[in-house]
C-alpha cells in the first residue's frame, strides 16, 4: 500500500484512528505534543480505557514483539510533514472556559505547526468536531503557510465514534462523510477508505460546511432524543406512567427507533454537552440563533435530570437534609466501558449530595483514578460491596454490566436500608424487589 498517513493528536480519537489505519495496512505516524503520551504509546500502552485499543496497538506499534511495525509515533511536526501523504487532524475541541463556544486553539496550532513544513503534495484532513466555517478558514491558513502552495489541500472528514466502541466504530463506521473542494482530494480519501473500512458504509461526498454540520447536527439530534425521553419521564412521574414502557412502545415505530430513548440522569461526556453549546454559539455568530433555541431547552432538561436525581435521593431518605446520611454511588464515568468522567452526570450527582453534607462513597469499575482527580473530597471504595456497606440509600448512576450482575441479596446483607435508585433505568426492578429492596427509577411507578 503506497499512501502514508499521519495522525495528529493521539487522544481517544487519534490513537484509535492511527491504530485502525495501521490495521488496514497503511504505514502510520502518530504525533502528539505531549511527550509522555508518545512514550506510553510507543510501549503499546493506551492513555485511556478503550476496549480493544491496546490489542490493536500491540499488533502494529514498531519495536513491540511480533508487531507489524507499521505504526510509529513522534512529537516532531517536521518529521510528520515529511512522512505523510495524508495528515489527519484528530485533536480535541473542548468548550471554552466560561463560554459556550468551542476552543479551537488545538486545531489551529496543529495546522499552523504542520503547514510550514509541507513542501510537497499533501492532503490535510480535519476529523475534529469544529464550528461550521472552520474548514474554510483553515484552508486559507494552509494556503498562506505551506511552501508547497496549491499542492497542499484540506478536506473535512468528521468522526462519529463513541467512547467505549471507538475501535468498532472506526473499523465499521455507519457512514463516511467527506467535505472536499477537488476531485483529487475525493480520490485520495476514497483510496484511504477503499479498504474493508468502507465495505457496506455509505460514502457521502459534500462541501466543507455540510461536512462540518453533519457532525454537530447528528450529536444535536442524539441529545434531543435523550432529553425528549427525559421530558416524558417527568410527565410519566407526574401522571403515574412508566417511561420505560412508553419508550419501548414508541420505539417500535421505525421512524422513531428504539435507540437513545433510555431515560435517566441524562447525557454527559466530552461530546454531546459541549457540541450542542458550541453549535448554539456558532449559530449566534451566523445570525441563525433562532433556529437553535430548542437546543437550550434540550440542555436545560438534561441538567435538570441531575437535580431531580438528588431530590429523589433526598425523598428516599425521608425528605430531610443529607447531613450525616450515608449515600452509596455506583458509577462515576459518564457512560459504561469508559474511564472518562468529563461532565459526568454520575459524578455531578455524587458531588451535589456531598456538597450538601451527605457522606458519599463512590465505586466505579474503571473511572476511579479520574474521579479522584476531579473530585478528591468524595469517599471512594474498592468494590460495589464495599461502597454500599452501611448505606442508607444506593444510587445506580452509570450502567456498567458489573452492576447489572450484582446480587441484590448479598448487597442487602450489608446496607443500612435496602433502597436503590436507578438513575439509568438499567437494572431489573423485579430482581431487586424480590430481594426485599425498594427500587425506584425516574419516570417509573414505585412498585
Ligand atoms: C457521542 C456520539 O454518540 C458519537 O457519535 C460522537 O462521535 C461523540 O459523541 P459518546 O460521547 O461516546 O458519543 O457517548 P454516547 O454513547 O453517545 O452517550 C452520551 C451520553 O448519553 C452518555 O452520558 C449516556 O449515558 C447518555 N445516554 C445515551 C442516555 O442518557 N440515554 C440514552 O438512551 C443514550
Amino acid at each position: 500500500m503506497s499512501l502514508k498517513i499521519t495522525v495528529i493528536g493521539t487522544g481517544y480519537l487519534g490513537a484509535t484512528h492511527a491504530a485502525a489505519m495501521a490495521e488496514l495496512g497503511f504505514e502510520v505516524l502518530g504525533l502528539d505534543i505531549v511527550p509522555e503520551k508518545i512514550e506510553m504509546l510507543r510501549r503499546g500502552e493506551v492513555p485511556m480505557y478503550e476496549p480493544g485499543l491496546e490489542e490493536l496497538l500491540h499488533r502494529h506499534v514498531a519495536g513491540l514483539e511480533g508487531s507489524t511495525g507499521r505504526l510509529r509515533f513522534t512529537t516532531d511536526f517536521a518529521e510528520a510533514a515529511a512522512f505523510g501523504d495524508v495528515h489527519f487532524i484528530c485533536v480535541n475541541t473542548p468548550q471554552k472556559h466560561g463560554e459556550y463556544a468551542c476552543d479551537m486553539q488545538y486545531v489551529d496550532s496543529a495546522v499552523t505547526s504542520l503547514a510550514p513544513h509541507l513542501t510537497g503534495p499533501a492532503l490535510v484532513v480535519g476529523k475534529s468536531t469544529v464550528p461550521v466555517g472552520s474548514a474554510d478558514r483553515l484552508a486559507r491558513t494552509i494556503a498562506e503557510l505551506a511552501p508547497a502552495g496549491e499542492e497542499v489541500e484540506l478536506a473535512w472528514n468528521p468522526e462519529f465514534l463513541r467512547e467505549g466502541f471507538a475501535v468498532q466504530d472506526t473499523l465499521h463506521p455507519d457512514r463516511i462523510v467527506v467535505g472536499v473542494r477537488s476531485e483529487r482530494a475525493e480520490k485520495l480519501l476514497r483510496e484511504v477508505y477503499a479498504t474493508p473500512i468502507a465495505e457496506g458504509s455509505p460514502f457521502v461526498v459534500t462541501d466543507f460546511p455540510t461536512a462540518e454540520l453533519v457532525k454537530t447536527a447528528a450529536n444535536s439530534f442524539l441529545a434531543t432524543k435523550i432529553s425528549f425521553i427525559n421530558a416524558m419521564a417527568e410527565v410519566c412521574e407526574a401522571a403515574g406512567g412508566d417511561v420505560a414502557k412508553l419508550a419501548e412502545a414508541i420505539g417500535y415505530d421505525d421512524r422513531i427507533g428504539r435507540k437513545f430513548l433510555r431515560a435517566g440522569i441524562g447525557f454527559g461526556g466530552g461530546c454531546l454537552p459541549k457540541d450542542i453549546r458550541a453549535f448554539m454559539a456558532r449559530a449566534g455568530e451566523l445570525g441563525a440563533d433562532q433556529a437553535l433555541t430548542f437546543l437550550r431547552e434540550i440542555d436545560s432538561i438534561n441538567m435538570r435530570q441531575r437535580g431531580q436525581m438528588v431530590e429523589l435521593a433526598r425523598q428516599a431518605l425521608g425528605g430531610g437534609p443529607f447531613l450525616g446520611r450515608r449515600i452509596a454511588v455506583l458509577g462515576a464515568t459518564f457512560k459504561p466501558d469508559s474511564d472518562d468522567v468529563r461532565d459526568s452526570p454520575a459524578l455531578n450527582v455524587a458531588g451535589q449530595i456531598h456538597l450538601q453534607g451527605g457522606q458519599v462513597t463512590v465505586y466505579d469499575p474503571k473511572g476511579m483514578d479520574n474521579a479522584r482527580r476531579v473530585f478528591p473530597t468524595l469517599g471512594y471504595a474498592g468494590s460495589a460491596l464495599e461502597a454500599v456497606r452501611g448505606a442508607d440509600v444506593v444510587l445506580h448512576l452509570t450502567e456498567w454490566q458489573e452492576f447489572r450482575e450484582l446480587d441484590p441479596a448479598e448487597l442487602g446483607e450489608v446496607v443500612a436500608a435496602r433502597v436503590i435508585l436507578d438513575g439509568r433505568n438499567a437494572l431489573d426492578p423485579e430482581r431487586w424487589r424480590r430481594a426485599g429492596w425498594t427500587y425506584r427509577a425516574m419516570g417509573r411507578p414505585t412498585a
